[in-house]
């Protein structure tokens, strides 16, 4: 008996030597220890073996099974290596392949413009200031000389939330509540987000406009074009012209707009200028009178300017762009030119 196990042994064991692939371990497997294997059709003689005989044959039976179950799963954990390192060894791999690029976001293009005028504007000495949102009809309106029925409310469009409340239409309501806290000299430079009931493909809903202000003793519209003129330069180029024409604002008296020089045929003539090679990018002029009363000033003995623009047209005209609407989609093939 205990040669017969001895050359089961030795049988199995070459076997699993030549085994290549986990199937043929298998099969080995079933051939000694399956149901109708060598080892067990051994131990179901084992009935025919007096009892102590039975005891001892039993014993290197169990002892067989073990070694040969062992080997087995050696024999596996084996062939599993191989596989895994010819799996490897078999990979391309070029590590001299450069890494893979996350996409790095950027800034918006209204925020690199907004960065860009109030640089320009705090490197001469003006404050950043902002306002709410949501404003008092009060300062949106009435103490900037346009009370209630004034036909200049006509061209705001306003959301009204109430009688007396209301989305801002315009970032000149900062200057009232600005002025109303702190006496003059004042200058300031007021960025934000303003609403107006209007959409098409040069008006959103909403858009940003930055307000300037500047309060002192002896300001003249001298200093005004001198101011916005070196702005206009270094955002457009120095060799931008630039023109003022006269213009009505409730709140400004003399009022002005200014046009530059068409930024796309600079000059001659085309669509975007609507042939007249001038594009109109703001609104000043000297601080109205009554609005100092309203907010506590002596205009015999402070004057000053003010300007309003729309960042969304600056950027426009800069990069180009011929759809307002496309800053607020937030399509990332359009975002990702800037
Ligand atoms: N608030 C005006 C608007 O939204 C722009 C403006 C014009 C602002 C003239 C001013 C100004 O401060 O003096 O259309």
């Amino acid at each position: 008996m205990s040669d017969n196990l001895t050359s089961i042994q030795k049988k199995a064991f070459t076997e699993l030597q030549a085994a290549s692939t986990e199937s043929d371990v298998y099969l080995i497997k079933s051939r000694y220890l399956g149901r109708k294997g060598a080892l067990t059709q051994i131990i179901k003689n084992l009935k025919n073996l007096t009892a102590d005989q039975r005891a001892a044959t039993g014993k290197s039976i169990n002892d067989l099974k073990n070694l040969l179950e062992q080997e087995i799963n050696n024999t596996l954990q084996h062939l599993h290596d191989v596989q895994k390192q010819k799996k490897i060894s078999q990979q391309d791999l070029d590590v001299s392949l450069p890494g893979r690029k996350l996409p790095l976001g950027s800034k918006h293009p209204i925020t690199t413009v907004t960065e860009k005028i109030l640089r320009i504007f705090t490197s001469l000495g003006f404050e950043v200031i902002e306002g709410p949102e949501i404003e008092l009809d009060f300062f949106n309106f009435e103490a900037l000389n346009i009370p209630k029925n004034h036909p200049a409310r006509d061209m705001h469009d306003t959301f009204y939330l109430s009688d007396e409340l209301l989305l801002r239409t315009h970032t000149s309501p900062v200057q009232i509540r600005t002025m109303q806290q702190h006496s003059p000299p004042l200058r300031i430079i007021c960025p934000g987000k303003v609403y107006r009931c209007d959409s098409d493909i040069s008006h959103t809903p909403m858009f940003h406009q930055v307000e300037g202000l500047m309060v002192d003793g002896d300001v003249s519209f001298g200093d005004l074009k001198g101011l916005l003129g070196l702005f206009v330069h270094r955002i457009f180029g120095e060799d931008t012209a630039i023109r003022f024409r006269p213009s009505f604002f409730p709140f400004t008296e003399p009022s002005a707009e200014v046009d530059i020089q068409c930024v796309m045929c600079k000059g001659e003539g085309c669509r975007v200028c609507s042939g007249t090679g001038w594009l109109e990018i703001l609104g000043c002029g000297m601080v109205n009178p009554a609005v100092f009363r309203n907010v506590g000033y002596d205009p015999e003995n402070v004057n000053g300017f003010a300007f309003g623009l729309g960042i969304e047209r600056i950027a426009m005209l800069k990069f180009g762009i011929n759809d307002i609407r496309l800053f607020f989609e937030n399509d990332y093939r359009f975002l990702s030119q800037f």
